[in-house]
């Protein structure tokens, strides 16, 4: 008979080095850095963000939607693919009315019946739709100072943009300053409250204390009496006196910023400022030191890439006029998170297609900055200047916004597809790469090298737990919980297994052996006990039986005859565990052999299940 040929694996704990920076949140993940109970909020508030409002609830009688989450929702609190409408009459003299008194500007284009439907009058002659923005990041670009935002409007960064802030009341402070507004396509909001109170009545028909009562369908007070059954306002405290827009509101400034990868360098970046982009999408501003905001929010770099102000954009605009925005003026949408948004633009016009195509497409972003009257004009004339290698590289920079670290395919999952792109950026010399480079998406501290310190990293946010341990693989097998003699960074048990056959004996004795099928030279696979007795050492026999003799049908399977026929002996360690590396291509030829272990406490012997391995000839 042949003999075995299995070296230990000594079990080596890679010593995990402590990252300088933290992986950014993925889209749609909380700050980071929330004390217990703010993180509670941020997951109460999700709740009630995706929560589906029924009519004795308070929805409507006119509405758009049902939940927050059902436009908002890639990912959930980001942007949508869903289109409201909004409404008006243009004069000939280019005057806009909203037609307030005629149910506008807002379409509520759903009704919880007929009865009350509402339709665009038809006086009105000026229509337009809206695609739904993001609430990622809300609360840091609430932190942003005013006095940040009116520094563009007083000292523009370039001759050919003139922004102009949209000053607005914040409805919760009906009585304090004017604040610089920055949400929603034309900067009409400042703060997050006030949008929540806006969108729960406007988008839901949910009437709250900042906007206490229920919209009129197309103005008629009749048919809002006749089909509003629940009294306004319609939120009120819950037991620990938060309403359900106080909880949207946790939820929405708790919403981390798209993370940006890599976090700086990129050639197109610097393209991107050169053809004058960035004199409007302005990269970086640091929140408001207020002691009053919350660490997570305080006095941090972030990079929205906007200077939320209001802009001429020619003939590409709405032509709706809101507050002092007038009708040719729209806010600069900042970029982050721009790689997964489709359609683009106000109305949703650019749509579908690649990141490319949304941008260099015909009537894609670029030539909409370009039309007629738009003061990014200038920014679209130089970048069609640009060679086109140039633009592609404007491109790629444009796709690092709103892609995590490590996500090589851009799907906001840090998956198994991903760990396989990480192990190849890694291989050799794992490097040098450039921020320019695909790789860089995995050199996490940006020395230009992909390696172990890039690792450690990866394992901090890595998703998947083959084994259902709670502890995701790649912190199993950095601590070595998971044996991974094939190093390839899944732990062995979730990757081949020889069959097992039971028949353990009385205790908990359990043989595996995964990895590798070892069918091919170089593959590797792992032997391993566990649940034997603890603080060895103890003696250990591994039989293996060509013909295997059942001594009665539940059994053991190999008698302790030819188990003495191969003994070897091996120390369980103090978890009472023992891993060994077997290699195929050579040194273990095995062919329908039964595998299986026994203890020895001196007096009688314990049998671990069997395992039939076969593994070819080779
Ligand atoms: C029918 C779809 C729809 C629903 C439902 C909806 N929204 Fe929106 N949301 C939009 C659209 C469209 C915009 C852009 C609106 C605009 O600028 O006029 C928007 C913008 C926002 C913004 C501004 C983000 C920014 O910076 O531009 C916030 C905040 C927001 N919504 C919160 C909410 C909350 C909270 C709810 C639930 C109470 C909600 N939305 C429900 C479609 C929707
Ligand atoms: C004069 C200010 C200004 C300049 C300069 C400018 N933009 Fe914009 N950008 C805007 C405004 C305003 C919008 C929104 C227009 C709309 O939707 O009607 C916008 C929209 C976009 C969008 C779509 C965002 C979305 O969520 O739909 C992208 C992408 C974009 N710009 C990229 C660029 C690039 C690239 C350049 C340089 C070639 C550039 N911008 C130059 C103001 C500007």
């Amino acid at each position: 008979m042949r003999s075995l040929d299995l070296s230990i694996l000594l079990a080596s704990v890679v010593a995990a080095s402590v990252a300088a920076q933290s992986p950014q949140p993925k889209m749609g993940a909380p700050v980071n850095g929330l004390t217990v109970q703010q993180r509670q909020r941020f997951d109460a508030g999700r709740i009630d963000f995706t929560h589906t409002f029924q009519v004795n609830e308070g929805l409507g009688p006119i509405f758009n939607q049902a939940s927050c989450a059902s436009c908002h929702n890639n990912p959930v609190g980001g942007p949508g693919g869903q289109l409201v409408t909004r409404f008006g009459f243009t004069d000939g003299q280019g005057a806009f009315d909203p037609l307030a008194a005629l149910g506008g500007s807002l379409l509520q284009a759903q009704a919880i019946n007929i009865a009350c439907q509402e339709v665009i009058p038809p006086i009105a002659n000026t229509t337009s739709m809206r695609v739904t923005t993001s609430s990622l990041g809300l609360g840091l670009l609430e932190a942003i100072p005013d006095a940040a935002i009116v520094a563009h409007e007083t000292t523009p960064p370039s001759p050919n943009v003139s922004g102009r802030v949209h000053w607005v009341q914040p409805l919760e402070s009906p009585a304090g300053p004017l604040r610089a507004g920055r949400f929603g396509w034309k900067a009409q909001v400042a703060t997050v409250l006030t949008f929540s109170g806006d969108a729960a009545q406007n988008e839901l028909g949910f009437s709250n204390r900042l906007v206490p009562v229920d919209n009129a369908p197309n103005g008629n007070t009749v048919l809002l009496q006749q089909w509003d059954t629940v009294a306004d306002p319609e939120d009120g405290p819950d037991g620990q006196g938060l309403h359900f827009i106080d909880r949207i509101t946790h939820f929405q400034r708790y919403l981390a910023a798209p993370p940006q990868t890599p976090r700086s360098g990129m050639t197109g970046e610097a393209l991107f400022n050169a053809v004058g982009c960035a004199d409007c999408h302005t990269a970086s501003y640091t929140t408001s030191n207020d002691p009053a905001l919350e660490l997570s929010l305080r006095n941090k770099a972030i990079r929205p890439y906007s200077d939320f102000l209001l802009h001429d954009m020619g003939i590409a605009a709405d032509f709706i006029e809101q507050g002092p925005a007038t009708g040719q003026e729209l806010r600069t949408p900042p970029l982050w998170g721009v790689r997964n948004r489709d359609p683009l633009w106000h109305d949703g016009r650019v749509v579908a297609g690649t990141l490319q195509t949304r941008i260099l497409g015909p009537a894609g972003v670029i030539f909409q900055h370009g039309v007629f009257g738009s003061e990014a004009a200038p920014s679209a004339v130089a970048f069609n200047a640009l060679p086109a290698a140039d633009q592609l590289k404007v491109v790629a920079f444009l796709d690092s916004l709103g892609r995590a670290e490590f996500d090589s395919n851009g799907d906001n999952a840090l998956d198994q597809i991903d760990l396989a792109a990480f192990r190849v950026a890694r291989a050799g010399a794992g490097g040098p790469y450039t921020a320019d480079s695909p790789q860089a998406v995995f050199d996490f501290n940006q020395d230009g090298f992909v390696n172990a310190t890039d690792l450690t990293a990866f394992a901090q946010v890595y998703e998947v737990d083959c084994n259902n341990n709670t502890v995701n693989d790649l912190q199993d097998v950095l601590a070595a919980t998971s044996a991974d003699a094939n190093e390839n960074l899944i732990p062995d048990e979730c990757e081949f297994c020889q069959t097992n056959l039971g028949y353990a004996g009385a205790g908990t004795l359990t043989l595996s052996m995964c990895g590798d099928a070892l069918t091919t030279a170089g593959s590797r696979g792992t032997f391993q006990l566990t649940g034997g007795p603890a603080n060895g050492p103890l003696l250990i026999a591994i039989g293996v039986a060509q013909n295997p003799y059942l001594i009665t049908p539940t059994e053991y399977l190999v008698p302790l005859e030819p188990l003495a026929g191969l003994v070897d002996f091996f120390v369980l360690d103090n978890n009472g565990k023992l891993r060994v590396t077997i290699y195929g291509g050579g040194n273990l030829p095995i062919s329908n052999w039964v595998f299986q272990a026994a203890t020895f406490n001196g007096v009688a012997f314990d049998l671990s299940n069997a395992l039939s391995a076969s593994v070819g000839a080779f």
